[in-house]
């Protein structure tokens, strides 16, 4: 039986106050119809992770992929530029290019129809005779794309992209990041994680205000001063941070000075990327929906140095974060089954506390709301 989206948006009053607001009831963590919205509405016009820029340095490198359903390609060019283009060719549509490479033209496998690095096409072979075809015309359509930090971010709407670019829409977290260096750091390792929950099942849980980390998470608890956790909120970001635990605890068998350094930083960006920078570490979690109750989280992990003492960090640092990661990913599921309840529709939010998910679902009801028109 389906849902009248409409009515679902309207059961979230983003005017409400913190205090008096309720969240948004469990059909938009359920439902295939508000899923569908939310690839248009939400992932069709903001930015995503596509590719590491270590990897796009060279004049010619390209990565090409695939973002809800797009083929894209992103690529270094020889001016230095990165563009990024649909990845179909303007012939019969096959995708350009596959996978990464390096390449000073981009030529389509199928009849070797050739592009410049600009997107141009250059060559169209076997087309004598051909009448009213304008070459200028048939170049690749392009993509929006931005250098962040270590990462190319993709936006598939240009328009929206023009209109809410990355780094200057979140000025805040861009020169707090910047201050920490963060963009120089070395590229370790990513692991994937499939969860059985609705990706807003996995933004909540990381945006409330660490709500639950005394109670899920001993590990973490006992390596942050949670008492200085705070979050602050700005236009399509937050930034939670945290000092580290005063005394290191014997319980943990970790330094977790070494770890969280002068404290922990942890940014959300709007929709579904999170960073998280403490100490040497920096990682991501970038949160792919997959269905209204599948996603998938990508962690990318960097952190600085490079030596044996480094490597040994790092290894240690990685398999905390899978510890924290399990744990979380057993509350996300067991959430998402108690959103498929019958016992329970709407929850409410700690005022003082969970901030960051209250503007999470204020951005994600005005992007749900002019998407429906
Ligand atoms: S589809 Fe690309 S050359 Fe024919
Ligand atoms: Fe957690």
């Amino acid at each position: 039986m389906g849902v009248d989206v409409r009515a679902e948006l309207g059961a979230f009053d983003p005017e409400l106050p913190i205090e008096r607001a309720w969240t948004p009831p469990s059909s938009w963590y359920t439902a295939p119809e508000l899923f569908e919205l939310e690839r248009r509405a939400v992932f069709g016009r903001t930015w995503h992770p596509v590719a590491r820029l270590a990897d796009l340095a060279q004049p010619g490198a390209y990565s090409a992929g695939c973002l809800f359903g797009e083929p894209y390609v992103v690529l270094r060019d020889q001016t230095g530029e990165l563009r990024a283009f649909h990845n179909t060719c303007r012939h019969k549509g096959r995708e350009v290019v596959q996978g990464t490479g390096r390449a000073d033209e981009l030529v389509c496998g199928y009849h070797a129809w050739t592009y410049g690095l600009d997107g141009r096409l250059s060559s169209a072979p076997r087309m004598a005779g051909i009448e009213a075809f304008e070459r200028g015309q048939m170049s690749l359509r392009p993509l929006a794309v931005e250098a962040f930090g270590p990462w190319a971010f993709l936006n598939l709407d240009v328009d929206a992209a023009r209109g809410a670019p990355l780094a200057a829409g979140c000025p805040e977290l861009a020169s707090r990041l910047e201050e920490t260096s963060w963009a120089s750091l070395t590229y370790i390792e990513s692991t994937t994680w499939d969860i059985g929950c609705n990706w807003k099942v996995y933004v909540d849980n990381y945006l409330d205000g660490g709500y639950h980390i005394p109670h899920m998470h001993p590990s973490l608890d006992a390596q942050l001063d949670m008492s200085t956790y705070r979050t602050e909120v700005f236009e399509r970001s937050s930034i939670q941070t945290s000092d580290p635990a005063p005394e290191p605890d014997a319980g943990v068998g970790f330094d977790a000075r070494a770890r969280i350094g002068t404290g922990a930083i942890y940014a959300w960006l709007w929709p579904n990327f999170m960073l998280n920078r403490y100490g040497p570490c920096l990682d991501s979690n970038y949160v792919v929906p997959l269905g209204p109750d599948h996603c998938r989280v990508v962690y990318d992990f960097f952190f600085e140095g490079t030596g044996e003492d480094a490597q040994r960090f790092a290894a240690e640092s990685i398999a905390q974060s899978a510890v924290t990661q399990q744990e979380d990913i057993a509350i996300c599921e067991s959430v998402q089954r108690g959103l498929r309840s019958q016992g329970y529709d709407r929850g409410r939010y700690a005022p003082r506390v969970e901030q960051g998910e209250h503007h999470f679902h204020r951005l994600l009801a005005a992007a749900l709301r002019a998407g429906l028109g």
